[in-house]
């Protein structure tokens, strides 16, 4: 690669496309970091279960090559899975062990083994210095640095604060699928995980009350489904019952089909 031979420092932000500011909020912070900056555009399939949306994930490349070219994006890899997964569902794959149970793992079986060994692949294909990946996936994050802690992967591992609508809903590809109505109730998830960060920040420290003042915040919005809700440690994921800084406040919730995440570090 020019890029590396020129002794530039490479940057690779990891995406499913379909990108928006929080997507290209990455790419900026790629590029704060290393002269050339990579994007992959995969919609892995891997990663979803026979039941998720993988057919109809919004996709719209042509949108995504211009936004990432007038976002001074070097380099757009968008291979077909045929390039990805030339010998069909590989043999060998990254698993995370117990850390890929809980939280969104343990509604997602599968989900967190695909994300990892699509995400080993691209950082064997790319070779960055540094990849750029979102805090609204939480748990995704936390097992990606640990993925290359404990297989010696040598990139380092940014992750960048969750980009927000005005409303506070963190902003996905997924926010598409909302009709008007979901989409006005979608703010109660970041409501919700802002009243718990601001009671522990008053000093509440008790997991279950901090839980239950946030449940009380969700179950104002009908459309609501709570999947879970839970406060955890930042690195083992496990349910705390006493809340210390540092802990993370997170949350997954349909509104009607669509399901959403979200989180807060309390700090
Ligand atoms: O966060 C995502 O968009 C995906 O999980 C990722 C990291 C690109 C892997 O497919």
């Amino acid at each position: 690669m020019r890029a590396r031979q020129a002794g530039q420092r490479v940057a690779l932000v990891p995406t499913m496309g379909y990108l928006h500011e929080g997507h290209l909020s990455l790419v900026d912070r790629a590029r704060r970091q290393a002269e050339w900056v990579a994007l992959s555009i995969f919609v892995n399939p891997l990663q979803f279960g026979p039941s998720e949306d993988l057919a109809r994930y919004p996709r719209d490349l042509e949108r995504d090559l211009a936004a990432a070219g007038a976002r001074g994006v070097d380099l757009v890899f968008a291979p077909e899975v045929a390039e990805m997964y030339p010998h069909g569902e590989p043999a060998v794959v990254v698993v995370a062990e117990h850390l890929q149970d809980r939280l969104c793992g343990a509604v997602r079986p599968g989900h967190f083994r695909g994300v990892l060994t699509v995400v080993a692949k691209l950082l064997g294909i790319v070779r960055p210095d540094t990849a750029v990946f979102g805090q609204k996936d939480f748990q995704q994050s936390v097992l990606i640095r640990r993925m290359v802690r404990d297989l010696d992967i040598e990139v380092e591992i940014d992750v960048a604060p969750t980009v927000r609508e005005a409303d506070g809903v963190a902003m996905s590809s997924r926010n598409s699928y909302l009709r008007p109505d979901e989409r006005a109730q979608a703010r109660a998830l970041y409501e919700a995980l802002s009243v718990g960060r601001d009671r522990f920040r008053a000093g509440w420290t008790v997991a279950s009350d901090l839980l239950k003042s946030m449940r009380a915040v969700l179950s104002a919005y009908p459309l609501v489904k709570v999947e879970y809700l839970e406060v955890v440690d930042a690195e083992t994921l496990e349910s705390l019952s006493r809340v210390s800084p540092g802990c993370v406040a997170a949350v997954a919730a349909y509104l009607g089909e669509t399901r959403l995440i979200d989180n807060v570090v309390l700090d």
